[in-house]
């Protein structure tokens, strides 16, 4: 089965991060977020990926280049203007043939991954599995409606009403029928070709649309905020180790992962769990606290930081406590004073300098 991986779109709701980069480059606990995207479809056996990008290829070309380093064949899809999932399956075609598919939203997290939601496509007769998820706002997911004996009646995308409060999340399983549904939907008020559209077009046409639900967490990663809910998850489940130096007189407690090259300075306190990538600067005078990523590089000193993502390059000096921030890279947050005062809320672009 071939997998098209969706690294498309504008990524809006994330600017300004997503100014000067692709969003899926973005990094969840310092791993760029294409990355679990990829692993789920390769954990699940697919091997021949079709990547949809937009104008914004940053990073992503050079991260998975032909796919060889990750042990599967990597095609790239242009997408020129993020015109809808559904129009980012038909222009990947001539990519994918007659042959069913695994469709995987690059800024989806989830924590069971793809599997079992093929494992039901090719175990049953299903001409589409979907997968969906309890969520409190439905109003910003496709969602799926149930009848009351619990089968799938109907699939409405951001419905203005209360409906349904199952979404359906960002992995699909289509076979070649999907094109012909494609065929016959319009762009909605967004101007997208939208698949849940396609999916409902599908049902009424007679095919068979099996429903899955999501196991453990899932998580779109829209908004700030997500980002940071994404890290968290995903840093609560890792297995961490510490392979820089820790000066005597740094307290690291928790789950801690330090990467090579760094260095955490007396007096410094990291608490997990948190992950600091290579070659960073961690003290004097700095507290890591839980649900933080440091990227590669970055600098922390006299400074707090709790529940974060500070990326490569980054420094923060600025005798102040931040929480939950998203830092880019590069960015400069820089202080004089020496004294912690309250909390400082944050959501800077790559190379941003603030004095405070
Ligand atoms: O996350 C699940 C939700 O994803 C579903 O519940 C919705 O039914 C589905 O429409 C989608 O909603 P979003 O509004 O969150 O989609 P978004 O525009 O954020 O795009 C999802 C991913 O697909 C993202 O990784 C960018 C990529 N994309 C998006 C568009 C519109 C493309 O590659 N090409 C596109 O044209």
């Amino acid at each position: 089965m071939k997998g098209l991986l969706l690294a498309g779109g504008h990524g809006t709701r994330l600017r300004p991060l997503t100014l000067t980069g692709n969003k899926h480059m973005l990094p969840i606990a310092n791993k760029p977020m294409i990355l679990y995207g990829l692993e789920h479809l390769m954990n699940a056996g697919v091997r021949d990926i079709g990547v949809v990008l937009g104008p914004i290829k940053e990073g992503v070309k050079e991260l998975l280049g032909d796919g060889s380093k990750f042990g599967v064949r990597i095609s790239y899809i242009d997408q020129p203007e993020p015109k809808g999932l559904a129009h980012a399956i038909l222009i990947s075609k001539g990519f994918l043939g007659d042959e069913p598919f695994v469709m995987y939203l690059g800024d989806n997290l989830l924590k069971q991954g793809a599997k079992p939601f093929l494992e039901a496509f090719e175990g049953g007769s299903s001409d589409c599995v979907v997968g969906a998820a309890r969520v409190r706002d439905p109003s910003r997911y496709g969602v799926v409606v149930f009848d009351e004996r619990g089968r799938v009646k109907r699939f409405v995308e951001k419905p203005k009403e209360p409906i349904s409060d199952w979404a359906l999340i960002g992995v699909y399983v289509f076979n070649h029928r999907i094109f012909d549904a494609i065929g016959r939907i319009r762009p909605s008020w967004r101007g997208e070709l939208e698949i849940t559209d396609a999916i409902q077009t599908l049902l009424k046409s007679g095919a068979k649309v099996d429903c899955r639900f999501v196991e453990g967490w899932w998580k779109d990663t829209g908004r700030p905020e997500d980002l940071l809910e994404a890290n968290q998850l995903v840093l609560g489940e890792m297995d961490l180790r510490i392979e820089g130096e820790v000066e005597p007189g740094a307290r690291i407690t928790g789950n801690v992962g330090i990467g090579e090259g760094t260095k955490v300075r007396e007096g410094a306190a990291i608490r997990g769990p948190a992950i600091i990538g290579r070659g960073c600067e961690i003290g004097p005078n700095a507290y890591i606290g839980p649900y933080t990523s440091i990227g590669d590089g970055a600098i922390v000193r006299n400074s707090e930081i709790e529940n974060s993502i500070v990326m490569g390059g980054a420094e923060i000096d600025c005798g102040r406590r931040i929480v939950d921030s998203l830092i880019g890279s590069r960015a400069k947050v820089l202080s004089q004073e020496r004294n912690l005062p309250k909390g400082l809320k944050l959501i800077l672009g790559d190379m941003t300098y603030v004095g405070v």
